[in-house]
C-alpha cells in the first residue's frame, strides 16, 4: 500500500474514533502536514457538526476555511477535548519528533492545551529510539549561532533550513546525530537555551494515542 493511502486510511480511523464526541459545541483542534491534511479532508467529507477547529499552522487554518470549518481561537475556546495531528518519528513511549513542517511550537501549544492528543501516522514514523530523524528547532533570528553552539555541545549537529520563516517569523534548525535515550531531559535542557522558541520534541506532552497505518492494519498504540 502506498504511503498515501495509509495516510488516508490511518486519518479515516482517527474520524471513527472521534465521531461521538463531535457536536456544534465542540472545537478541537488539527495539527500540520500531509496526513493532518487527509484528517481534515475526512472531517470535511463526513458533515459532521462541530462548533471549528484550532489550527496549528496557517496553512492548516487555509485548509480548513477551504472546506468550510470554521477556524478558532485557541484563546477564545479553553481547553480542547481532542487534538489530531501527525508526527515525523514516535518511539514506544510515544513520545515524538514534530516539526518536519515547521509547524512544531503552535502544535505544542496545542497539544499541551487538549485533554487527548490522537497522533497518526504511517509505520514508516515508528523508532525504537528518536533521532534518525533530524530534531527541529525554533529558533528567534537573532540567536542563530549562539543556539548553533549550544546545540553542538549537547552533541548535536545543528543545520539552518533555508528558505523556511515560520508562522511566528522565526527560523528552523535542524539537528543531526542525536539519539535520544532521554527525550524529557533533552526537551527540556534544549528549551532553556536562550533564543530557543521550543524543540520538536513531545516528550513533556506526548501522544496519549498513536494510531499506526500498516500494509494491512491500524495500530492503536497507548503509552506504557
Ligand atoms: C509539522 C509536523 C508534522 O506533523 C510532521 O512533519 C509529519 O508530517 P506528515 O504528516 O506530512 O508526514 O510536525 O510541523
Amino acid at each position: 500500500m502506498s504511503q498515501d493511502a495509509k495516510k488516508r486510511r490511518v486519518a479515516d480511523a482517527a474520524f471513527e474514533i472521534i465521531r461521538n464526541k463531535l457536536d456544534a459545541n465542540t472545537p478541537i483542534g488539527i495539527g500540520t502536514g500531509s496526513t493532518a491534511n487527509c484528517f481534515i479532508d475526512v472531517l470535511a467529507a463526513s458533515q459532521v457538526e462541530l462548533l471549528g477547529a484550532v489550527a496549528s499552522s496557517e496553512a492548516t487554518a487555509e485548509r480548513l476555511r477551504s472546506h468550510g470549518i470554521e477556524v478558532l481561537e485557541l484563546n477564545s475556546t479553553g481547553p480542547l477535548p481532542v487534538y489530531v495531528d501527525g508526527a515525523d518519528e514516535a518511539d514506544p513511549r510515544l513520545n515524538l519528533i514534530k516539526g518536519g513542517g515547521a509547524a512544531l511550537t503552535r502544535e505544542k501549544i496545542i497539544a499541551e492545551a487538549s485533554r487527548e492528543f490522537i497522533c497518526i501516522a504511517d509505520d514508516s514514523k515508528r523508532v525504537d529510539v528518536l533521532g534518525a530523524f533530524p530534531l527541529p528547532v525554533e529558533v528567534i533570528p537573532m540567536a542563530r549561532s549562539v543556539v548553533g553552539r549550544a546545540l553542538l555541545e549537547l552533541g548535536g549537529d545543528p543545520e539552518y533550513r533555508q528558505d523556511c520563516t515560520t508562522d511566528n517569523g522565526n527560523i528552523i534548525l535542524d539537528v543531526y546525530g542525536l539519539s535520544i535515550v532521554d527525550p524529557k531531559g533533552l526537551e527540556a535542557a534544549i528549551n532553556q537555551i536562550p533564543g530557543v522558541v521550543t524543540c520538536g520534541l513531545f516528550a513533556r506532552r506526548p501522544a496519549d494515542t498513536l494510531l499506526l497505518s500498516t500494509d494491512t492494519d491500524i495500530l492503536e498504540l497507548s503509552r506504557d
